[in-house]
């Protein structure tokens, strides 16, 4: 078993603090969702935990089996065994799809014992085929000219392939038609199991439908203020959040604008 703790995490944006004290534990073989009115901090809360440059620390921890992610560079973050799908998937120009996956699942091995092209090929081939990929995927430069559910899917296809310990996807469900979701979370719930954790950031219930989360959280103002099981989530998307920031005494809040 893993665990990916993360204790009093402040963090602010060009001076602005967004998170104020997020404590969160997930182990493997988990899954948590975080729910949450827009601009709440859950996108920040991915970020800083991949080390997105401009997202600050200011107090607080993240750790993977004791060990300090913060202190981690990006690509070591990844190969200590930590995943991010992005909420807007850039391209890579020049790149293949496939390539691209096989260097990065090679980057994560040992040299010289880098994976045999056929059990490669084998194993792409039949999470392409799990996620109902057009096989011509593989071949085309990376997210260039994807479509909104071909990046998700794609997104799906690496986490697959690589295999992290705890994936962290923000708003996969966004723009995915019922198909799309459909498919994507059987993507996900495929890799459920002892080696593997996983942090589903949504602003919907819809998405919880089709993965049932173990544990679901809150975020309002920068933190956590309340977590459940499943039920949670359905009784935020039947009665919204209003009961929720009664009980807690907090006020409304106020729309702000996605960064
Ligand atoms: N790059 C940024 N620069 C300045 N402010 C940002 C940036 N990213 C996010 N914010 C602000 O941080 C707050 C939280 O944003 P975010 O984490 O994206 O919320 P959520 O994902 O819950 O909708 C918002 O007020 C947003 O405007
Ligand atoms: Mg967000």
């Amino acid at each position: 078993m893993a665990t990916l703790e993360i204790k009093g995490l402040h963090v602010e944006i060009e001076g602005k603090e967004i998170l104020k004290g997020v404590d969160l534990t997930i182990n493997t073989n988990e899954i948590h969702a975080i729910m949450g009115p827009n601009g709440t901090g859950k996108s920040t809360l991915a970020q800083a935990i991949m080390g997105h440059p401009r997202y600050e620390i200011t107090s607080g921890s993240v750790t993977l089996d004791g060990e300090d992610v913060l202190e981690m560079e990006v690509d070591e973050r990844a190969n200590a065994g930590l995943f991010l799908a992005m909420q807007y998937p850039s391209e890579v120009a020049g790149v293949t799809n496939a390539d691209f996956l096989r260097s990065a699942i090679n980057a994560k091995r040992e040299e010289g014992d880098e994976i045999p092209l056929m059990s490669f090929i084998r194993e792409l081939d039949a999470k392409m085929d799990t996620l109902e990929m057009h096989e011509d995927m593989a071949t085309r430069y990376l997210n260039e000219g994807f479509s909104g559910g071909e990046k998700k899917r794609n997104e799906i296809l690496q986490l697959m392939m690589l295999k992290p310990k705890f994936a962290i996807l923000d708003e996969i469900d966004s723009g995915l038609d019922i198909d799309a979701l459909r498919i994507v979370s059987k993507g996900v719930n495929e890799m459920r199991g002892e080696n593997f954790g996983c942090l589903i950031i949504t602003h919907y219930q819809r998405l919880l439908d089709y993965i049932t989360p173990d544990h679901v959280h809150v975020m309002m103002q920068g933190k956590v203020v309340k977590s459940g099981g499943p039920e949670l989530a359905q009784k935020l998307e039947a009665e919204g959040y209003d009961w929720l920031q009664q009980e807690l005494g907090i006020e409304a809040e106020t729309a702000e604008q996605e960064a």
